[in-house]
């Protein structure tokens, strides 16, 4: 799969991996935009927005408890175990969209959390932030300041983590090599990321089963899933 750049994946430096749903799809976990996608099923703008959540947080909040369980029960799959192994070989950020903390538990070191994670909380309102390390006896769960806490989730419309996005940027400005893994691209401003690093001259490359926007710029277009792919990739450099 990926001979064609064989030499120059040997000889890079820095790889960052920008990753998406797609990637924690065979861990049981479902994408969001692909063919049994969550917002065909759901309307993301009733569910991931900070309005939605005002109207109806015990709504948001059954839902991510739901989204929680099964993630918990999820394990890592070869995709994210291969991005792990990678780091004996090359520097390896992961600048993951995913909320559901896989790549850290396939043992990844330096994971960035784009969109926040779904184990950890915060308040509406004080500076309250905290994992969570079981279910709650009341949706919402209120904070000790008597406000209710929430998923620390970006929803549309939010910021992203100013302090990572910042990292997220630098790291696709000065890497050598990009892995876009599934990832439909389709929400800003992580899908600026690829042009970030493009601009800078690394080699792109796709691990998607699909086509998407960024599929006519990228060196290396790989139609396969991320359990499948990234082992191989893995393989290059375990043959150096
Ligand atoms: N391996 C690799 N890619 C896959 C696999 C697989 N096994 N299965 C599906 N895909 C691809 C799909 O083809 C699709 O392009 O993964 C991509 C998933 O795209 P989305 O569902 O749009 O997920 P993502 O790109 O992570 O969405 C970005 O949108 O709703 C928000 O905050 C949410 O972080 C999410 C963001």
């Amino acid at each position: 799969m990926f001979e064609s750049l064989a030499d120059k994946l040997k000889d890079s430096k820095n790889i960052v991996f920008v990753t998406g749903a797609g990637i924690s799809q065979k861990s049981g976990i479902p994408t969001f935009r692909g063919k049994d996608g969550l917002w065909r099923k759901y309307d993301a703008m009733k569910l991931a927005t900070v309005d939605a959540f005002y109207e109806n947080p015990k709504l948001i909040w059954e839902w991510y408890e739901e989204r929680r369980r099964n993630i918990i029960a999820a394990k890592p799959n070869a995709g994210h175990l291969a991005i792990a192994e990678l780091e004996k070989f090359k520097t390896v950020h992961v600048l993951t969209q995913n909320i559901d903390g896989l790549h850290q538990r396939a043992g990844s070191t330096k994971v960035y959390e784009l969109h926040g994670s779904i184990i950890t909380i915060k308040c509406t309102w004080c500076d309250f932030k905290d994992a969570i390390t079981s279910s709650f006896s009341e949706l919402p769960p209120i904070c000790k300041c008597k406000n209710i806490l929430r998923p620390d989730a970006v929803w549309f419309g939010e910021p992203l983590p100013q302090d990572i996005w910042q990292t997220a940027i630098q790291q696709a400005s000065s890497c050598d090599v990009m892995v876009m893994v599934g990832t439909s691209l389709a929400v800003s401003p992580a899908n600026l990321l690829p042009v970030y690093a493009k601009q800078n001259g690394a080699i792109l490359i796709e691990v998607n089963p699909e086509e998407t926007m960024m599929s006519a710029n990228v060196d290396l277009s790989i139609r396969s899933s991320a359990a499948r792919a990234l082992p191989e990739l893995l393989s290059v450099f375990q043959r150096q």
